[in-house]
């Protein structure tokens, strides 16, 4: 798996041919590298409907005919405002299967809106791709399930928030990826705008590689 940072939350994950978009927010994201243009994918993952994950959602997928894979409420929300037709709505708990693998929902406690429209449950993703999986926490506090998490998927890659303010802090995310063990831990949700950290300092989970990409930056798996 190629994994591609787009900056804040944002990923994209490539294998055998196939791309899946994580919340691709680039237009208004000051340290975003890439255009929404130049973002070539089969499927868009959300965790959630924030302006900073739903980012270029409604563009990319127009213009991939890309298949939205989103909890049921910003699903039917994509649908309504913005005559999106590939939808895969979910919640946590269940998956969506693929030609490439799946997209597992878990929880995530934080809150989910777009312009004042609930867009339901705000959500992680765990994304199978080939051999590989991928945990995407989401904006989320510290629980203790996410241990379980570790355990029922054994993701080799972990993208855990640590900005503070909307999400954990290093400390904290520290704490998360000890619970989950990943092979690898990606902070992100840092360093976007002044209310959150400007750095990953302090993220250093026991047992388990950090690595801190730049947006634009990608690593293959
Ligand atoms: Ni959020
Ligand atoms: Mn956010």
């Amino acid at each position: 798996m190629d994994i591609t940072f787009l900056g804040h939350a944002g990923f994209l994950l490539s294998e055998s041919g196939n791309t899946i978009a994580i919340d691709p927010f680039l237009s208004g994201n000051p340290t975003a590298v890439h255009k929404p243009d130049e973002i070539n994918c089969d499927y868009i993952a959300l965790t959630h409907g924030h302006a900073d994950h739903l980012g270029d959602t409604v563009a990319l997928a127009h213009r991939n005919n890309a298949t939205v894979i989103a909890a049921f409420e910003l699903a039917n929300y994509l649908a309504d405002e913005h005559g999106v037709q590939n939808l895969e709505p979910a919640n946590p708990g269940g998956a969506v299967h693929t030609d490439f693998g799946w997209v597992a929902f878990t929880h995530a406690f934080h809150s989910s809106s777009y312009d004042g429209r609930y867009t339901g449950m705000p959500c992680g993703l765990v994304i199978r791709m080939g051999d590989d999986t991928f945990y995407h926490c989401g904006d989320t506090g510290l629980f203790g399930d996410m241990q379980l998490y570790g355990e029922l998927y054994k993701p080799d890659v972990a993208a855990v928030p640590i900005g503070d303010r909307f999400t954990m802090d290093a400390r904290l995310g520290t704490r998360a990826a000890e619970l989950i063990r990943p092979r690898i831990a990606i902070p992100i949700h840092y360093g976007t705008f002044s209310a959150l950290a400007s750095s990953a300092e302090g993220f250093a989970p026991a047992g388990v590689e950090v690595r801190e990409l730049k947006p634009g930056h990608t690593i293959a798996i």
